[in-house]
């Protein structure tokens, strides 16, 4: 893509707030925020963070400076788990998980049999995740491995970090969807070959969930992780009674959902388990020991009928949590409106949700999740200058809401109650300004 040069070293000046550790872990140290900060970017890296009244006296003379006052700047948001195929599947009525699998999201997916549909829907895609101000998701391709190939090439040519994995699926779909064990660990082993560590590009081991995979395909799922050494893995887990059920009928032997995913070798420390939403206290228990992520996907979960998720039982058990979308069950792709249902279902079961909690699992918690804590999630020098800037004017109502508040956690909270696509101002990418478009 043709883009305007940036220079080597530039600033960007606003409300700075990033995070230093989990609000739950850390308290109030865990939130950093400088009223009128400045971001001082040097070759697409973090080079200084600190109040602007400093640091702008120490810039080399000449430096561009973008004035954002009146923004809040922060990291760019983390998606742990999003379907780029199901783009044009989001808002459709009616359905619970395996009726919806079937009627709409299959046929969806079917279509990206095509290259050129799968590469017009990967443009727009991340194009989309731009606007809304994320600029890192860990993200399902299709059974197809050019699905897969087109969404590494459209990150490429946007210099993002993302993870993506061609999703594996061997039964109990419908044929044209289909792999086979054999073909799916050559294919994925292929993918990490060409594009694991390439660039900001990283690779995820996708058995779809524990229904469409073969004792055969798991184990070679699992081989995929012996064999390379720093992939994870992403999937489904206990999402729906529906499909706990027929999990439970498809493989007698296991204990529960999760100890099919144990008995194939697939629990692991970093590896990805969307929805996690039906777990009892030994399932948080050997997430927790495993070192596995709970991908928590609260507008999915409500859309689809699907449950409420703990997170007060997955923080009794010292289990790692990560935030997402999951478009198309989720029915927005901004992370704003996906932190205010979280605190919905938080509500719903009596647990307290902060503005921090959400912020924080939106950027150096979801960092964390994905392994990539040491790159990316907050303003630490060093970090890659992913960032976005949220407009507490944005639209009349959060204007109007904003103008009352009297701390940075309301005003944190307003935005995230209130905020959507329209809240991200501008996003930048590597310290480059990539939406708007310029
Ligand atoms: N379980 C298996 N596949 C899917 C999917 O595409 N979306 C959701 N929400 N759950 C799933
Ligand atoms: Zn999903």
């Amino acid at each position: 893509m043709n883009q305007p040069a940036t220079p080597a070293v530039h600033a960007v000046r606003g409300t700075l707030v990033d995070f230093l550790d989990d609000p739950q872990v850390a308290g109030s140290a865990a939130l950093r925020h400088i009223a009128d900060g400045l971001l001082v970017i040097r070759d697409g890296m973090i080079e200084r963070v600190g109040p602007a009244g400093q640091l702008l006296a120490q810039l080399p003379p000449g430096t561009p400076v973008s004035d954002r006052r009146g923004a809040i700047l922060m990291p760019g948001f983390v998606d742990a788990h999003i379907h780029y195929p199901q783009t044009d599947v989001i808002a459709s009525h009616g359905k619970q998980l395996m009726d919806w699998l079937n009627i709409y999201t299959f046929p969806a997916e079917g279509r990206f049999d095509d290259i050129d549909h799968a590469r017009r829907v990967a443009g727009f895609f991340l194009d989309e995740l731009l606007r809304n101000g994320t600029t890192t998701a860990a993200v399902y391709a299709t059974v197809h491995k050019h699905s897969a190939e087109v969404l590494f090439e459209a990150a490429q040519a946007r210099q993002m970090r993302l993870l993506t994995g061609k999703v594996m699926m061997d039964q109990e779909c419908p044929p044209y969807l289909r792999d086979t064990a054999v073909s799916s660990y050559a294919d994925s082993a292929a993918l990490i070959e060409r594009w694991h560590g390439r660039d900001r590009l990283a690779y995820l081991v996708t058995p779809r969930f524990a229904l469409t995979s073969s004792h055969q395909q798991l184990k070679f799922a699992s081989r995929l992780l012996d064999e390379y050494p720093g992939v994870r893995l992403q999937t489904h887990i206990s999402e729906n009674h529906t499909e706990i059920r027929l999990v439970a009928e498809m493989f007698p032997a296991s204990r529960d959902y999760l100890g099919v995913y144990e008995d194939f070798g697939l629990v692991r420390a970093g590896g990805l388990f969307g929805h996690c939403v039906h777990f009892d206290a030994s399932a948080w228990a050997r997430m927790a020991a495993a070192g596995a992520v709970a991908v928590h996907c609260p507008t999915s979960n409500l859309f689809l009928g699907s449950g409420l998720f703990d997170i007060a039982a997955a923080r009794v058990a010292g289990a790692r949590v990560a935030l997402a979308t999951d478009v198309g069950g989720g029915t927005s792709f901004s992370m704003l409106q996906t932190m205010n249902e979280a605190y919905k279902v938080a509500q719903m079961g009596g647990h307290p949700f902060t503005a921090q909690d959400g912020f924080y699992l939106a950027t150096l918690g979801g960092a964390r999740g994905l392994g990539l804590e040491a790159r990316i999630g907050n303003f630490e020098p060093g970090k890659e200058a992913d960032f976005v800037a949220l407009d507490l004017a944005a639209t009349p109502m959060l204007a109007r809401r904003t103008a009352q508040t009297t701390s940075i956690d309301e005003q944190l909270f307003a935005l995230m109650m209130l905020g959507d696509d329209r809240a991200v101002a501008a996003t930048w990418v590597l310290g480059r300004p990539v939406m708007p478009p310029t």
